[in-house]
């Protein structure tokens, strides 16, 4: 249960709400129980009535008399209904406060997972599956809505309700309270292990489900290599099977569901059976009065789903407990990359205002670029795999250095220290002679243009997925979704030049929709090359300090390559720029070269100076040139 008291902040914070909230339950239950007593009276009043009625047999009187009875009957009618209207009138009051405030701590706390998802390093998403991140922020957040919402209420509800109907009932009489309520324990427990059994049936079916909507999602994103291997009948087979999984556990579920009202409707009978039985014997005795049965059975009935309802809230306050430690299990991981010195996080309310006194990108702003790598190692936590060894360079700012290498050299790794998206384990790596980590994160990386090696496009238009590299605060210079319309600020001018300088401009303007075409789910597909060169106009968008390309060009040919490193050296003058790739091709203009073989640096040097050196690079040299030629 201690993981629940992450909560009580929010609780706090909707304070006023939820204590309006119980002050009507306690209205409604007043208003709940009253009409009991009002039929308990009317009933007496009436069977009072009838007796005198009989002994005026034969008088006229009699007749004014039922007269009477009518009338007061249907002012005890009229009564009854006027409380049963403002009892539902609290009741709306109720669920309206309490319901809507576990929503809200709902929304809260999808945001403030989301938020911390969000600050979390790269290593962390290494560790933990998408499905599960998914759970988490969806799933168990429900989860724990369901405690906050229906188990509060019911359990305030069950408060107030027992308290004012049990003294009701021994006031009347003791006995008869005791065999009513007799049943009633039974019925919580019982309906505690369905509810129990049912949960985990649900649960499992939970499972099954999203087992399913993985299995249709791969079948579907990866249908090109389904289709080509022909494998549609095998997969067809596969998903029949898993099917006949989920249709078993549903079948389980539904028979203790079914279970489950019938076991109400039971326990509820036996306590009726008791009242009118022991009731009856009591009447006769003359200690109670008929009035008192129709009370009792309308208590019976007001009593039976709140105390039905321990043994439901309890399943439901268990499960919030575990789903609430699991949200909690990750909220308390604190990300490995952080900053030194605090700085706004994102959804602060200062956020905007502070996003202005970021050094203004590109225009001469805090940081130069000049980037050193003094005695850098690192090795892969997970996996042990020392990425990078002992590796020293200087890039003065405006200038160009080439990291070559091949596969597995550990490339991408020395990209990744750069903006941080892991700190070296050894060494340091300096920004403007001082060291990386004393940078504001927002504020190193908004100096970096980085072009990763796995591109990545939203499901958006061309020109949205170039205008992401802009820096300036999203809201007001959002284009309306539904017409594509691109942001006012930095303009269409900008992205075009992007584009242009990318060498991606024909390529797009060829679209029927140009720049509005949209990419991914809902659009089309860009070839390899293509996305690679939207991602790099993605990244001189932002004028940034720093240039980054992690093998960016590898799926053009090499003469686009050429076109483009044309253009590129005309955006990276004045801008210090790291070119990563296993082509010499690529590198070969860059100011200086770095060969990286197994994490090491194996030689290093201007173009020329590497072909005299007569190593791993003139040997990579050759072996291209020759590829290029029986091309
Ligand atoms: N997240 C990771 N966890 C553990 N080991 C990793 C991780 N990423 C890379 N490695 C390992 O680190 C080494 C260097 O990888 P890196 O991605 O830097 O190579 P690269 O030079 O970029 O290769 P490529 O040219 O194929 O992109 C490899 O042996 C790789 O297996
Ligand atoms: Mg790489």
């Amino acid at each position: 249960m201690k993981s629940l008291k992450h909560l009580n902040k929010y609780f706090f914070k909707y304070r006023y709400r939820l204590l309006f909230g119980t002050l009507c339950v306690i209205a409604s239950n007043l208003f709940g129980i009253y009409p009991a007593q009002v039929v308990r009276h009317g009933i007496d009043l009436i069977i009072e009535t009838v007796k005198v009625g009989r002994l005026m047999d034969g008088f006229d009187s009699k007749v004014s008399v039922e007269k009477t009875l009518a009338f007061n009957a249907f002012l005890f009618l009229l009564f009854i209904i006027a409380l049963a209207v403002i009892k539902g009138v609290f009741t709306f009051l109720m669920r309206q406060t309490i319901i809507i405030a576990s929503r809200l701590i709902e929304y809260d706390l999808k945001n403030e997972i989301f938020e911390h998802y969000q600050d979390l390093s790269l290593s962390f998403y290494r560790r933990n599956n998408t499905g599960d991140l998914m759970n988490r922020i969806s799933e168990d957040v429900t989860r724990v809505r369901m405690y906050l919402g229906p188990a509060i209420m019911y359990t305030i509800n069950l408060v107030v309700l027992f308290v004012l109907v049990i003294v009701t009932m021994f006031n009347v009489n003791a006995k008869l309270t005791i065999y009513v309520l007799l049943p009633l324990p039974l019925l919580s427990l019982a309906i505690y292990l369905v509810s129990d059994k049912m949960n985990r049936f649900s649960d499992s079916v939970q499972a099954q489900q999203s087992r399913l909507s993985t299995f249709v999602q791969e079948a579907f994103s990866g249908i090109r290599v389904l289709k080509s291997f022909v494998k549609e009948d095998q997969r067809g087979k596969e998903f029949a099977q898993e099917s006949e999984h989920y249709k078993n556990k549903s079948m389980e579920l539904v028979k203790v569901n079914a279970l489950f009202f019938p076991l109400i409707m039971m326990l509820v009978g036996v306590s009726t059976i008791l009242v009118i039985w022991i009731g009856g014997q009591e009447v006769i005795a003359g200690t109670i009065t008929m009035g008192n049965i129709a009370e009792f059975i309308i208590y019976v009935n007001l009593l039976t789903w709140p105390i039905a309802s321990i043994g439901w809230v309890t399943s439901l306050v268990q499960r919030a407990a575990a789903s609430q430690e699991r949200i909690n299990e990750f909220l308390r991981i604190t990300p490995d990359i952080s900053d030194s010195s605090p700085t706004p996080r994102r959804g602060d309310k200062a956020m905007n205002s502070d996003m202005s006194q970021l050094p203004p990108l590109g225009g001469g702003g805090a940081i130069n670029g000049r980037v050193e790598f003094r005695d850098v190692s690192f090795l892969y936590p997970d996996s042990g795999v020392r990425a990078l060894d002992h590796v020293s360079f200087i890039v003065e700012p405006g200038k160009s250095l080439a990291v070559l290498g091949k596969t597995g050299a550990g490339k991408s790794t020395l990209a990744s220290l750069i903006v941080r998206m892991y700190d070296a384990t050894g060494g340091k790596v300096l920004i403007d002679d001082k060291e990386i980590q004393t940078f504001p994160l927002a504020a190193l990386r908004s100096n970096i243009g980085y072009v990763p090696q796995d591109v990545f496009l939203f499901s958006d238009s061309i020109a949205n997925n170039i205008a992401f590299g802009l820096t300036a605060p999203p809201t007001p210079q959002r284009g309306d979704q539904s017409t594509g319309q691109l942001p006012p600020l930095g303009g269409r001018g900008a992205v075009e030049q992007a584009a242009k300088d990318a060498v991606i401009y024909d390529n797009i303007m060829e679209f029927p929709k140009g720049f509005d075409t949209m990419l991914g789910e809902r659009g089309i597909t860009l070839s390899g090359g293509q996305k690679q060169r939207v991602s790099i106009a993605r990244a001189i968008i932002r004028n940034p300090k720093i240039l980054l390309f992690d093998d960016c060009l590898s799926a053009v040919d090499t003469h686009t390559e050429e076109q483009i490193l044309h253009n590129l050296f005309r955006v990276m003058k004045d801008r210090t720029s790291l070119i990563i790739s296993h082509r010499v091709s690529t590198v070969k203009h860059a100011d200086y070269i770095i060969v990286l073989d197994n994490g090491k640096i194996a030689e290093q040097g201007t173009h020329e100076s590497l072909l005299g050196t007569r190593g791993l690079y003139l040997e990579l040299y050759e072996k291209q040139l020759l590829e290029e030629e029986v091309k």
